[in-house]
């Protein structure tokens, strides 16, 4: 008789499968960095500058997959985590400007080996605390044992400045005394407004330098 509580057979279902799972998803993961790194260089070569400052990924924990199978009372089956979690694998891509993150998104968005499954445009329609960020759940095609599999990868773009309200806000909503007082919460969406004003001036202050050089090269 199984005499296992049904989480504890849950984690070891899981468990069971760590490392097919870590393997698939990192495989996917890996797939997304090289086009991202690709397309960095790309622009690099053609712009002279860089458009991404950072790349991170990470795979979600086994706890976090259960709780979140749980809340979302779907089966713990693989079958499931592969068609209905949307970021077990996750990447990152932390941008210098905000057309920055659209150029990339056209970019990937038409590599045909790459299917854009969804997209949400949180800089255009921030959430009601200030989050800014653009996310697309994509699925990259995975050889395994020969068989061509999709693979789900979420990624999240923001610039150097959306990432740095995000972390801190992050920081600071998860503190075990943090409460949900509604001045903080207005001044989190306020910081946030000013930090979406101050990435808007940068890249208007990025094409004036770029104009004025491009206009003393055309004196020179
Ligand atoms: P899930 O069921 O969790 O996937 O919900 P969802 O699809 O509605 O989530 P969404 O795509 O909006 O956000 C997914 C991820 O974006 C989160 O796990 C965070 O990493 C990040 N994120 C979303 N909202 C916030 C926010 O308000 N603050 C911060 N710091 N990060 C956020
Ligand atoms: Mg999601």
């Amino acid at each position: 008789m199984d005499t296992k509580e049904p989480s504890e057979a849950l984690q070891d279902y899981l468990q069971k499968h760590h490392n097919e799972m870590t393997k698939r998803y990192e495989a996917a993961i890996r797939e997304v960095y090289t086009k991202l790194v690709v397309l960095k260089d790309d622009f690099s070569t053609l712009k002279k500058r860089d458009c991404i400052s950072m790349i991170q990924s990470r795979i979600k924990s086994d706890a976090s997959i259960l709780e979140k199978l749980t809340r979302k009372g779907l089966p713990i089956q693989l079958d499931s985590i592969h068609s209905k979690l949307d970021d077990i694998a996750g990447i990152r891509v932390v941008c210098k400007f905000i057309d920055d993150i659209y150029m990339l998104v056209e970019k990937l968005s038409a590599q045909g080996d790459l299917v854009v499954i969804e997209t949400k445009d949180y800089i255009k329609n921030p959430k009601p605390n200030g989050y800014r960020s653009y996310h697309m759940v994509v699925e990259v095609p995975i050889f395994f044992e020969g068989v061509k599999e999709y693979v789900r990868v979420e990624i999240q773009m923001r610039t150097v400045a959306m990432d740095f309200w995000a972390s801190l806000e992050h920081d600071i909503k998860y503190k075990k005394d943090s409460c949900e007082c509604e001045d903080i919460v207005e001044e989190l969406k306020s910081c946030a407004d000013t930090i979406a004003t101050a990435d808007q001036r940068m890249m208007e202050l990025r094409d004036r330098v770029l104009n004025k050089r491009l206009q003393y090269q055309q004196n020179a």
